[in-house]
């Protein structure tokens, strides 16, 4: 069977690729436009961890929210785009033995890219902070398995079109 980090190598490509993030990496978006970003992650990281997640110190919601208070203006208003509401309206529907591909697809985003992503972002990032971070890594690895390619390849389109739609909100 094709390891499952070659199997979704392709829709990696295409998610990192997308111009939000492009711009997100080369630390051109505002902070208008990196704070809608991080609400659309704290929709699916709140849909996820009501679920439950393999190790504690995977759990970002909270540290998204620090991030999210950091930058928000005073009276502004919390706009979850379509693209995120279809995710993570799938997402619920998942049991635990369900969600853990999106687990390995969204946390481990945050463990690898996400370390590149901390230094270049117009916040302190403390979304990619984690406390144990090897235990939490190795939670996600000791469960991991080749058979989740379709899972996880289904969820990278679900993030490609949130991609989309947040190039789409912020580009006029
Ligand atoms: C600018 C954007 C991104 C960069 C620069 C980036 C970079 C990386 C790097 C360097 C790795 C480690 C590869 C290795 O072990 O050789 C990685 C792994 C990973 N990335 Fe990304 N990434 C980005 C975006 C994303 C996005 C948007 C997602 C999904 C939401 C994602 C999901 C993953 C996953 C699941 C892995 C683990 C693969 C594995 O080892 O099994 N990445 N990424």
């Amino acid at each position: 069977m094709i390891p499952l980090k070659e199997a979704t190598a392709e829709k990696h490509k295409q998610a990192e690729r997308m111009p939000f993030n492009v711009r997100m990496f080369r630390s051109l978006l505002s902070k208008d436009e990196y704070l809608l970003y991080l609400i659309q992650q704290a929709e699916v990281f709140k849909t996820i961890e009501a679920i439950g997640t393999p190790h504690e110190s995977l759990n970002r919601y909270p540290a998204v929210l620090e991030d999210i208070a950091e930058l928000r203006p005073v009276g502004s208003t919390e706009e979850v785009l379509d693209s995120t509401k279809a995710y993570v309206h799938y997402l619920a529907s998942l049991t635990y033995e369900q969600v853990l591909p999106h687990i390995y697809l969204n946390y481990l985003a945050i463990m690898y890219g996400g370390q590149m992503m901390k230094k270049v972002v117009p916040s302190a990032g403390k979304m990619y902070d984690f406390e144990n971070m090897p235990q939490a890594l190795q939670a996600v690895r000791s469960v991991q398995r080749d058979e989740w390619a379709d899972e996880v390849n289904k969820g990278f389109d679900y993030i490609i079109a949130i991609f989309d739609e947040l190039e789409k909100v912020t580009v006029n």
